[in-house]
């Protein structure tokens, strides 16, 4: 494990941690941009009210709810759908880059492209937390344009806590671009952000 990483159980035996789970659901795609760029996945991803990026989620109560229970919880409230979410779909977990006393969560969940389109129509009409907690969803463009836009410029935006890496490193996990197209987009962000 990379450090800073801890597995599910260390992590729950953490007396006086707070626990937060946040989740990457994510789908197949054959459509195309523009009719010839292919978009090969959908990732969701939510513009929040502090103005950062990041997932879907929040801080669960480990002495009240399962981890997955309060993550399906903040998912309700979050994108107004009920998403079952299982131990089977967590990646890793971790301490906050921001506080020690924090251990963030991380699961990720495949979906159909229609389910997506569901709570991307939810999460914009009967969520709770709809223009107040979140202020929208939005997909993760992974491919690159001719003037270099695209997934570059998406990740040199401003993430919250360590969403960046978590989307970084969920892409090359789950094989969805290229290692090689991937390491080249890295570089380009980080001469983007400089
Ligand atoms: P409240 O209902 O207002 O308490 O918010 P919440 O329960 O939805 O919590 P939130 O989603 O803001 O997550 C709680 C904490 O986890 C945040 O303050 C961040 O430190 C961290 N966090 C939030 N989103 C992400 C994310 O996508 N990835 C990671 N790694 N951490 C996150
Ligand atoms: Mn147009
Ligand atoms: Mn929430
Ligand atoms: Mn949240
Ligand atoms: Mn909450
Ligand atoms: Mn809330």
């Amino acid at each position: 494990m990379a450090s800073g990483q801890l597995s599910r159980a260390e992590a729950l035996a953490c007396a006086g941690c707070r626990h937060a789970c946040h989740v990457m659901l994510y789908s197949d795609t054959k459509t195309q941009l523009f009719g010839k760029i292919p978009i090969k996945h959908i990732i969701l991803m939510q513009m929040r009210f502090d103005g950062l990026l990041g997932f879907p989620g929040g801080l669960v109560n480990p002495a009240e709810e399962t981890l997955e229970g309060g993550l399906g919880r903040e998912l309700l409230e979050e994108l107004g759908v009920a998403i079952p979410v299982s131990i089977e779909d967590h990646v890793d977990s971790c301490y906050a880059p921001e506080s020690s006393r924090l251990i963030t969560h991380f699961y990720v969940k495949k979906m159909e492209e229609e389910q997506i389109r569901e709570v991307e129509r939810a999460a914009a009409s009967t969520a709770t937390d709809h223009g107040q907690e979140v202020l929208g969803m939005v997909r993760v463009p992974l491919y690159v344009t001719k003037g270099g836009g695209g997934l570059s410029s998406f990740l040199s935006h401003s993430f919250i806590g360590n969403a960046r890496s978590q989307l970084v490193d969920a892409v090359l996990r789950f094989n969805l671009v290229d290692p090689e197209e991937l390491h080249k987009v890295l570089v380009c962000s980080l001469k983007t952000h400089a």
